[in-house]
């Protein structure tokens, strides 16, 4: 069986969800159910007995190390963590103690593990760290693409925390020969991402008559990939990527936020029209921006695609629109996660910004 980490997020949800549906294997998954992990997105393999549900912390040394004990898993695929990085501007700690500090205890109970495998077991055990393109920082307009020899330059506290655990999931490989991969990837959107994030944000919003608040002058660039997508790479690099190697990944799919947001309103326009007949793009407001704003992310891919064969399958144009469409189509999904948690968020980033 494999061991998943913060699977009642967004991409891990999708990530079992797709695991199931072509695997025989069973998952562990052990998610905190912070405000970002909701187990409604895993309620279609509920009552399948494939999927094993543990609320608990990746930094709990006791707990992970019983559970790694009791499953035996083949792999452990690190998905948790704080991702928002927004909110790591106003709340930087829980990215250290999660991200940093999180990763650490849990790389202690993966090596521990490991070291008491037979050498057949440990010779097929694989880590697999997943990370984020934004641990390179930030590109000027014609600089070539991130690719996996980029230095770290890390500008958010959440970007800082995650290149940290990159670093500590690399130094368990030099140091004590754990077998890790790391995944490097570019902005991810689909079903199940919590309305925080652009994309759900603008679609919500948007529904609910709001404005659409793009932050400064909207030019910001960011490499956006469908998370079905994202979630075969992890596949691929899981079962064929070379142990100690980082891969990024990628859509090829460079494009301003306000493109974006005009994206989201004409879909919306077409598929639920506004009751006056104007164009949802009426409700774009522009706001102040956000303190030490990446201008540009972008992937360069070639790497995953040469040595593993995976390439995306959706475009933008496809998978943006089955995105509005599921939340179109999961209206009690997003009502369910506008807890008073939310609002108070909501209320916290947005209000005083215009
Ligand atoms: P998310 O915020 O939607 O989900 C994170 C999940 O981790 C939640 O279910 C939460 O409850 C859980 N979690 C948080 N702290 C935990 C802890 N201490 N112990 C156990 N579980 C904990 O995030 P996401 O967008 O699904 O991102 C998943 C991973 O992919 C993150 O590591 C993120 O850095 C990375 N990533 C995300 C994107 C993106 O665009 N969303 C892009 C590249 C990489
Ligand atoms: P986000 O989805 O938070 O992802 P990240 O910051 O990790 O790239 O934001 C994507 C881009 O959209 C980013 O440049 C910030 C911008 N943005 C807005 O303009 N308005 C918003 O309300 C949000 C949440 C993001």
């Amino acid at each position: 069986m494999i061991f998943v980490t913060g699977g009642a997020g967004f991409i891990g949800s999708n990530f079992i969800l797709n695991w199931i549906k072509s695997n025989a294997e069973e998952v562990v998954n052990l998610d905190k159910l912070t405000y970002a992990g909701n187990l409604e997105n895993l309620a279609s393999v509920q009552a399948n007995s494939k999927h094993i549900f543990i609320e608990g912390d990746i930094g709990d040394l006791e707990l992970v190390t019983k559970l790694l004990d009791k499953y035996q898993p083949r792999a452990v695929i690190n998905f948790a963590a704080e991702s928002h990085v927004d909110r790591s501007i106003h709340t930087p700690e829980a990215f250290v103690k999660t991200n940093m500090l999180g990763t650490f205890w849990l790389l202690e109970a993966v090596k521990n593990y490991w070291n008491r495998l037979d050498e057949i077991a440990k010779n097929n055990f694989r880590l697999l760290h997943v990370s984020t393109d934004e641990v390179y920082g930030t590109l000027d307009k014609q600089a070539p693409a991130f690719n996996e020899e980029n230095r770290y330059e890390p500008n958010s506290p959440y970007s800082a925390s995650k290149a940290a655990s990159d670093h500590l999931v690399r130094s368990y490989h030099h140091t004590y020969g754990l077998p890790v991969l790391t995944t490097n990837c570019s902005n991810n959107y689909g079903p199940f991402q919590f309305p925080e994030k652009l994309i759900p944000l603008m679609i919500v919003n948007a529904l609910e008559g709001k404005s659409l608040p793009i932050y400064g002058d909207g030019q910001q660039i960011r490499d956006w990939l469908y998370v079905e997508d994202h979630c075969v790479a992890i596949c691929k690099v899981l079962e064929s990527g070379s142990v100690g190697e980082t891969y990024n990944i990628g859509g090829w799919n460079e494009k301003p936020n306000l493109d974006i947001v005009h994206e989201v309103c004409s879909i919306l326009d077409e598929s639920k029209p506004r009751s006056d007949q104007k164009s949802y793009r009426e409700q774009i407001t522009y706001v102040k921006d956000r303190p030490g704003h990446d201008r540009r992310y972008a992937i360069d891919a070639r790497k995953i695609e040469r040595e593993l064969n995976w390439k995306p399958a959706e475009t933008f144009e496809t998978g943006i629109r089955k995105t509005v469409q599921w939340y179109l189509e999961n209206w009690q999904w997003i009502a369910n996660v506008q807890s008073g948690v939310y609002r108070d968020w909501v209320e916290k980033n947005y209000v005083g910004r215009t």
